[in-house]
């Protein structure tokens, strides 16, 4: 049954989500008696506690949202993903990115394993100073220029892991097409010890290829002819042909593969600013804390596996409770980008309309998320969490040990910030005396508590929230792999830009357009 609303589980949800909607439902009395809810509502993998327990769920409604599930044939569709079936159906591709991690030893997939091999060089080679720039210097500084999933990725993880830095190399990231992006980030730099990774699986992406060439123009300055390139310039690229022409050298192209979607493929090539980070054990170790994370997925049962149940608990407030956003707040400031990457991963992946037959969905899909740092958010947007007017989910992510010398006590402080914002979410006050002061509760969250911040569990961490999507997707009957709807943007992007190269008065735009060019060439006059 394609559609999911058509199926019987679907029908049952859709009676039973009234039991929570009745006025006097109330979240917090879900734990009362001596059911000990916390036991029957988490799940634990390795370092990982996720704590479901604070949500609109009873036992009944794990048995629904599981009969959907198998009704959806979501067992299948795990095994697809592992098998390389064309689960990415309206470009007939796998999306094989667990292929990426799997361990040397058992993976059947040898140009993933020479890929490694190579980087693994290519990172023993600048730690030990003997990848040399044009001037003999040594490289210090690594600019990756990429977007999307050419930057998110490899950008909260270098962030998050700053503990495990080598120290060899300064890693930079620059990413909008706005010039002050890579000309701030240049600006303390030195040709002679810079290196820049062009990170662009198509080699066609007008931000990337312009600073691309913003950067050629930094690095050869006024002597172009003098300034070899060869050691200063790495691609990572499905298009080597692009990336040569462009002039990259052939031997510094590091390549990628159709079945790695963009928001899937820091586990390639495109983590190697990572590995440059970080080193290449570490790398290694953030791969294995992604496969365990693959194998708990692939082998747990339904009901057991973390991925599917933070899935269903997804699907189900967005099909039965009016649920257009949830909010992702990492009590963590190393995970302060995880937000911006998870807005792509979820976003890009879950924002369809069509059913992967093509047909209009009937249901809601991809949800709005957003969030950012606890405990900042407490002083910024969760005032409307506690009072707005929304029905908003929120996953908090915590680690139970400080990743810091000395800062346990104030680390405590950190975890009893998240566990209070959870709790109030769920609890509220009522004030008699002013509804102003009502806070509602009833708001329903997840606590996702690692023991540590480190490459394995970070690994595991994303892998989670990549199989998370998937499961969102089938349940769905969506590609979670495509992205058409960013296409026409590019394309306007370029009409745009020829009218405002074009002398002449703007042809064939309309009027908005045509008016904020002329209003833009009136203030620059
Ligand atoms: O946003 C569209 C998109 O194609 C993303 O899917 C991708 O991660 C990003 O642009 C960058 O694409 P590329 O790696 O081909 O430059």
């Amino acid at each position: 049954m394609n559609n999911p609303s058509d199926t019987s589980a679907w029908k049952a949800l859709l009676a039973h989500s009234k039991e929570f909607k009745q006025h006097d439902f109330r979240l917090s009395e879900l734990f009362q008696g001596s059911n000990n809810r916390f036991d029957s509502f988490s799940l634990r993998h390795e370092n990982l506690l996720l704590d479901y327990s604070r949500n609109y769920l009873n036992d009944e409604t794990k048995r629904l949202l599981v009969d959907l599930a198998n009704q959806r044939q979501l067992p299948e569709a795990i095994a697809a993903m592992f098998t390389g079936a064309a689960i990415n159906n309206s470009e007939q591709r796998a999306a094989l990115h667990v292929a990426l991690r799997e361990p040397v030893e058992s993976s059947e997939h040898s140009e993933v394993i020479d890929t490694l091999a190579r980087m693994e060089k290519f990172v023993g080679r600048v730690q030990a100073g003997s990848w040399t720039g044009f001037s003999g210097n040594r490289i210090t500084d690594i600019v990756n220029i990429g977007i999307g999933g050419s930057a998110l990725g490899p950008a909260l993880v270098t962030d998050a892991l700053s503990g495990f830095a080598t120290g060899h190399v300064k890693l930079h990231f620059v990413s909008n097409i706005d010039p002050s992006h890579i000309t701030t980030t240049l600006l303390d730099l030195q040709p002679e010890s810079t290196l820049f990774i062009i990170a662009s699986k198509s080699f066609s992406t007008l931000e990337t290829q312009q600073n691309a060439v913003a950067a050629r123009r930094w690095f050869l300055g006024k002597d172009e002819d003098k300034k070899p390139t060869r050691n200063h310039f790495l691609a990572i690229t499905e298009n080597s042909a692009a990336a040569t022409n462009f002039g990259i050298n052939p031997e510094n192209i590091f390549p990628l593969w159709d079945w790695i979607g963009g928001r899937y493929s820091l586990w390639s090539a495109i983590g190697l600013p990572i590995a440059l980070a970080i080193g290449m054990d570490n790398f290694r170790q953030l791969l294995a804390g992604a496969h365990a994370m693959d194998r708990h997925f692939k082998s747990a049962s339904l009901e057991s596996n973390m991925p599917v149940m933070m899935a269903l608990i997804t699907v189900w407030y967005r099909g039965f409770f009016d649920c257009h956003s949830s909010a992702v707040v990492p009590y963590s400031q190393g995970l302060k980008l995880l937000p911006a990457y998870l807005q792509q991963l979820y976003m890009e992946s879950l924002g369809k309309s069509v059913d992967v037959s093509g047909a209009a969905v009937s249901i809601g899909t991809g949800e709005v998320l957003w969030g950012g740092v606890g405990s900042d958010g407490q002083h910024s947007y969760f005032q409307l969490l506690h009072q707005g007017s929304d029905f908003i989910p929120v996953d908090f992510i915590a680690f139970a040990t400080a990743n810091l010398a000395d800062a346990e006590a104030q680390h405590r402080a950190l975890l009893a910030k998240c566990f209070s914002q959870s709790l109030a979410l769920m609890a509220g006050e009522t004030d008699p005396e002013s509804p102003h002061k009502n806070i509602a509760g009833n708001k329903p969250s997840n606590t996702l508590l690692l023991n540590a911040l480190t490459p394995y569990n970070l690994g595991s961490l994303i892998a989670l929230f990549e199989h998370k999507v998937y499961v969102q997707s089938v349940i769905w009957n969506i590609n979670a792999f495509d992205q058409w709807g960013v296409e026409l943007g590019k394309r306007l992007s370029r009409v745009v830009f020829d009218a405002f190269e074009n002398a002449g008065e703007p042809s064939g735009l309309d009027d908005s357009t045509t008016s904020l060019i002329k209003q833009v060439r009136e203030w620059n006059c």
